[in-house]
């Protein structure tokens, strides 16, 4: 939630600023600002809406030394006055990205001292705070002492007027990194924001503080000493955080996924067989040893954890228990030394997920292996083992991509695990390895459907509800679909297991509320037909994404998507993409911002 860029430079750095935003809005939209330091004064422009807004009303500004935000509100409604950055007597400016959950102490005690606040957000003491420490005109010990005081997670950026070439940064529990360019240099929330001026990146660690000038910078750790930290060379490229030929980023993101597949499964598709070390290198010790698997994610990528507890206990016989994140950790739960946690994560930095890790890793879980979609996360870093999964950056809020790899990611565990406890024939492996070699082209085909699920998404337009179903590993699939229609189009959408329709929701049905299914060519088939059938009895208009083979056929109130042949356990993956099209293209007659859907953020980086 929230983004920050920063820049110190021989140059305006306000396009630095502003382009650097642009690319960092997914992570929040409410507001956005920026402020330079010119002539040992601040010079501030925010505004109450988008950065192309800011970007207009920041078109004269100058300046060698900036920071700049954009906001997902959390402290106060979305409004000028709270948009950061904010000012302390016109002096020291800050950025922040995170929550201060002591600030109406300390903002009870900087009153009595005399600090008039002019925002509701909590991220003003910190700025007020700075300045109570600045005395000395040193801004890094002035900053230093002020984060000692705030309990809560943040990044930052601070400038002072009267410090024209510096610029102060911190982490803990939200991320940040440094760019390092010729003679200057940058901070920003994640890297995309500074393909535009440099590659050569600096990952902060938890409770870094970075003193950033221009010619160099220095970085002290949590203790306060000084650190080294390694410079990478970031093997992002701009076209991947381009919209290119697409209209909207969630487009782009649906039509990457065989792309994203096969770069995900690139090392194990291109070996002869399956091996613990995928997952790092203390996996052939683990693996053995684990009794069962604990999985905790969020929103889509819970649903994937949801449909890999299918696949493991199915394929690898291992019991899996697959728990939201955020409800996790604030439960009383017996831990078992030879459970795997394993977390799923796109961003790797979403604080339900971290929060319910570490407490995991607080009960007795010491198995701990990650899911996730950024090299260098929160979460990649504080877990034993883990699988990147190589979709790329996400940018649309609805999450598309990162599902499909995630999933990809899990057969893939759950095929280590079969193998490891002897479940899984060397036949049997080749077989699976050929399927998920073949799973990029299967996909492509299933984006071929695009005009016809175009189509057929006209019938939503007018809707205000809709009922997604599916069953056994599918019903999982429902549930992704129906949040994505949810999420962008707000359209309320349902998800059942097609066999629970009879206990409750089957009462919703009639003619305004589109029922949508699930129906690959499986075991469940039959059983669900009868469901399907159920529906059309009481009137409901059905939409089904039918397998070759399933002899469900088009009929009055009965709409039909042929899907490919069914793909056995990876026809979860298959189903997900028209789902994901019907979502996109109903948002988009309904004329809502399909990338950036209101009251959400791409990283939730809060509780
Ligand atoms: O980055 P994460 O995968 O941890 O995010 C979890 C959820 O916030 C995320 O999947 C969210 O539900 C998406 N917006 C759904 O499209």
């Amino acid at each position: 939630m929230c983004g920050i860029v920063g820049a110190v430079a021989k140059r305006n750095v306000v396009s630095i600023l502003v382009n650097g935003l642009l690319r960092l809005e997914y992570r929040g939209y409410d507001s956005a600002g920026l402020v330079v330091v010119r002539d040992g004064k601040l010079d501030r422009v925010r505004s109450n809406g988008r950065v192309a807004e800011l970007e207009l009303k920041s078109a004269n500004t100058y300046g060698e030394l900036g920071i700049a935000h954009t906001r997902w509100a959390t402290h106060g409604v979305p409004s000028e006055r709270n948009a950061h950055p904010h000012i302390s007597r016109d002096l020291i400016a800050v950025v922040h990205n995170g929550i201060i959950e002591n600030y109406e102490t300390l903002r009870t005690g900087l009153t009595t001292q005399g600090y008039e606040f002019t925002s509701d957000t909590d991220t003003e003491v910190i700025a007020h705070l700075i300045h109570s420490h600045y005395a000395q005109g040193n801004l890094l010990a002035a900053t230093q002492q002020a984060l000692a005081q705030l309990v809560g997670a943040y990044a930052i950026g601070v400038v002072a007027a009267d410090n024209p070439h510096q610029l102060i940064a911190a982490r803990k529990g939200s991320p940040l990194l440094l760019g390092v360019g010729e003679c200057e240099h940058f901070v920003a929330s994640d890297m995309s924001a500074l393909l535009q001026v440099t590659k050569n990146v600096v990952y902060l660690e938890e409770g870094d503080v970075v003193e950033v000038n221009l010619a160099d910078y220095r970085i002290f750790d949590a203790q306060g000493k000084a650190a080294q930290r390694p410079v990478h060379v970031s093997e992002l490229n701009n076209d991947s955080v381009e919209l290119g030929e697409y209209q909207h980023y969630m487009q782009k993101e649906i039509h990457e996924q065989p792309q994203a597949l096969a770069n995900t499964l690139e090392s194990v598709c291109n070996s002869q067989s399956l091996v613990p070390g995928i997952f790092g290198a203390e996996a052939n010790n683990i693996f053995p040893k684990i009794e069962n698997i604990l999985i905790l994610a969020c929103g889509t990528s819970h649903h994937a954890g949801m449909v890999a507890r299918y696949w493991l206990e199915e394929l690898a016989g291992i019991q899996c228990t697959v728990e939201i994140a955020s409800e996790y950790r604030y439960r009383t739960s017996v831990a078992n030394p030879k459970t795997l946690v394993v977390t799923i994560s796109q961003s790797g930095e979403t604080a339900d997920t971290l929060a319910a890790l570490n407490h995991a890793k607080a009960t007795g879980h010491a198995f701990t292996l990650a899911i996730c979609n950024v090299p260098e996360s929160a979460i990649i870093r504080q877990s034993k083992l883990r699988l990147l999964t190589r979709a790329g950056p996400e940018i649309g809020v609805a999450s598309t991509k990162a599902f499909t790899t995630q999933l990809a990611a899990l057969f893939l565990l759950t095929l280590v695990l079969a193998k490891t406890r002897g479940r899984l024939s060397a036949e049997k492996e080749q077989q699976f390895l050929h399927e998920l070699r073949h799973l990029p082209s299967a996909v492509q085909k299933v984006l071929a459907l695009e005009p016809q699920i175009a189509e057929m998404s006209k019938h939503f337009a007018d809707k205000h509800h809709a009922l997604f179903l599916g069953r056994g590993l599918h019903y999982p699939i429902a549930l992704e679909g129906a949040l994505k229609l949810k999420e962008i189009s707000y359209i309320h959408a349902e998800a059942y297991p097609a066999g629970e329709l009879k206990h409750g929701p089957l009462a919703l049905v009639d003619k305004d509320m589109p029922v949508v299914s699930v129906a690959p060519n499986d075991a469940l088939l039959e059983k669900l037909k009868s469901n399907l059938q159920e529906v059309r009895a009481r009137g409901g208009e059905l939409f089904v994404f039918a397998d070759a083979d399933t002899q469900i056929k088009e009929a009055e109130g009965i709409h039909i998507l042929q899907m490919p042949e069914h793909a056995g356990f990876l026809s979860p993956i298959l189903h997900t993409v028209p789902l994901q099209l019907l979502a996109y293209y109903v948002a988009l007659q309904k004329g809502t911002d399909v990338d950036k859907p209101r009251n959400l953020a791409k990283s939730v980086t809060v509780e």
